[in-house]
C-alpha cells in the first residue's frame, strides 16, 4: 500500500502511525523533497510589516461550501507542490482541514516550521459586531490549531444580525456596518497577537475611504474580484496610493460557482492568446494578474491544474498580449445582490460597490 494513502488511514501492518512518522519519517520526508516540483513562488512585502507574502495562494473555497471529499489531502498536494500562502474563512468550512493539512505536513517534515506558510481567514457577516469580532477570531484559530494567522479579513463591508451563518442570506438580517466598533475589534486582534495583519475583502474606493478615517492601523490587504475581464484598474490606482496591497480572486472566474461566470474561462481573446503561446488559457489569467503587481489567489482540488497554476513565472506576456487583453470589455462577474435590498443599508448593487461595477 503507498505511504500516502496509509498516512490518510492511520496504521499499517499494525505499525502505528505515530510511531512511523517518528523513525521512518526522514526517510519518506526525502523521498516527498525529491518528488516536490522546484518551484518557489516569489513574494512581495506588505507596507505594514516586514513579513513577506507569497504572491501565488491557494484559495479554499469550494461550491457548495464544505462540500468537497478529502480537503485536507488536497492541501498536503498543494504544500508538496510548494504553494505556502493558503486562503480560507469562517464562510468556507475549510479552516479545519486547513489546520489538520499544516500539522500533517509539519509532522511529515514537508515545512520546518509554521512560519514558512501565510495562512488568511475571514470574519463572516454575522459576527461583523464589535463584541463579535475577537471571539470569531478565536473560534477560527480553534478550527486552524494555529496561535496566529497572517491576515484576518472583514469578509464584505456588510452586517448581518449576530448569530450563525445561514444561507442563503436573509434580506432581513441586514444591518448597517459599524465601521468604527469592527475595525476597533480587528485592531485589538492585532494588538492580541492574533492576527500578524487586519484587511478588509470586497471595499470600493469609497468605502476604504471611510474605513480609513476611522483607522488607527490601516487595512495592509483589499482582497477582490480581479482577472482579465474585471480588471479593477481605478481601484489598483487607489490601492497603490493609500499603501493597500491587493489580492485577487477568482482569477479564472470561479467558473461554476454561484459567485463565479463563466465568461472567464470562455473569453475569446484569452483562448486565441493561449493557443499562440502553448499556454493554457487560465495560465495567461494567472499570468496577467501576477504581472500588474498583486497576489492572485487560485483555487484548484485537482493535482494536474494545481501543478499548471503554479506554472507561470519563467515566461512572460509581450506588450502586444497584454494591450489585447486590457481592451477586453469589463463586466463584473460577483454583483453581491444577496447584500442588496430595498429595506437594506444597500438599496441596489451601485451603492454596495459605490458604482465601481
Ligand atoms: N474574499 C472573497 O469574497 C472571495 C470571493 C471568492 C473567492 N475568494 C478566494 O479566492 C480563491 C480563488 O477564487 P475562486 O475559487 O472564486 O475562483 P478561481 O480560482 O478563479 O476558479 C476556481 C475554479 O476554476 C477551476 N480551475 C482551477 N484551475 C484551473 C485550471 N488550470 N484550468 C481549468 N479550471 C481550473 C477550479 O476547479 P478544480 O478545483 O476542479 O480545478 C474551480 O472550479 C477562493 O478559493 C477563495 O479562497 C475570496
Amino acid at each position: 500500500m503507498p505511504i500516502e494513502i496509509w498516512l490518510q488511514q492511520g496504521s499499517i501492518y499494525g505499525m502505528k502511525k505515530d510511531w512511523f512518522l517518528k523513525f521512518w519519517s526522514p526517510l519518506y520526508r526525502e523521498k516527498i523533497q525529491r518528488n516536490m516540483a522546484n518551484i518557489t513562488v516569489p513574494e512581495t512585502r506588505l507596507i505594514t510589516n516586514g513579513k513577506a507574502i507569497p504572491l501565488l495562494g491557494f484559495g479554499t473555497a469550494e461550491h457548495p461550501f464544505g462540500s468537497a471529499e478529502n480537503v485536507k489531502e488536497r492541501l498536503l498536494d498543494a504544500i508538496q507542490l510548494g504553494y505556502r500562502h493558503f486562503d480560507s474563512a469562517s464562510l468556507y468550512q475549510s479552516e479545519q482541514p486547513l489546520g489538520k493539512a499544516v500539522a500533517e505536513a509539519l509532522e511529515l517534515g514537508l515545512i520546518n516550521s509554521r512560519e514558512e506558510l501565510f495562512i488568511s481567514t475571514k470574519l463572516w457577516c454575522t459576527d461583523a459586531h464589535g463584541n463579535r469580532v475577537i471571539p470569531a477570531l478565536q473560534r477560527s484559530l480553534k478550527n486552524l490549531g494555529l496561535e496566529y494567522v497572517d491576515l484576518y479579513l472583514l469578509h464584505f463591508p456588510v452586517a448581518l444580525k449576530a448569530g450563525e451563518c445561514k444561507l442563503p442570506v436573509l434580506k432581513e438580517d441586514l444591518l448597517p456596518f459599524d465601521y468604527d466598533g469592527v475595525w476597533k475589534a480587528m485592531e485589538e486582534c492585532h494588538k492580541l497577537g492574533l492576527a500578524r495583519r487586519i484587511g478588509v475583502s470586497n471595499f470600493s474606493c469609497k468605502k476604504l475611504e471611510k474605513l480609513l478615517s476611522v483607522a488607527e492601523i490601516p487595512p495592509a490587504v483589499n482582497q477582490v474580484e480581479m482577472n482579465p475581464l474585471w480588471q479593477q484598474q481605478k481601484l489598483r490606482e487607489f490601492c497603490k496610493e493609500k499603501g493597500i496591497h491587493v489580492t485577487a480572486y477568482s482569477p479564472l472566474g470561479a467558473k461554476g460557482s454561484f459567485w463565479g461566470t463563466n465568461r472567464v474561462m470562455e473569453c475569446e481573446v484569452l483562448q486565441e492568446i493561449a493557443k499562440a503561446k502553448g499556454k493554457t488559457l487560465a495560465q495567461i489569467c494567472l499570468r496577467w494578474v501576477y504581472e500588474q503587481g498583486v497576489s492572485v489567489l487560485v483555487k484548484s482540488f485537482n493535482t494536474e491544474r494545481m501543478k499548471e497554476n503554479l506554472e507561470i513565472f519563467d515566461w512572460n506576456l509581450s506588450l502586444k498580449e497584454l494591450n489585447k487583453i486590457r481592451q477586453i470589455p469589463q463586466k463584473k462577474g460577483f454583483a453581491g445582490l444577496e447584500f442588496v435590498s430595498q429595506d437594506g443599508p444597500y438599496k441596489s448593487p451601485e451603492e454596495l460597490w459605490d458604482e465601481e461595477i
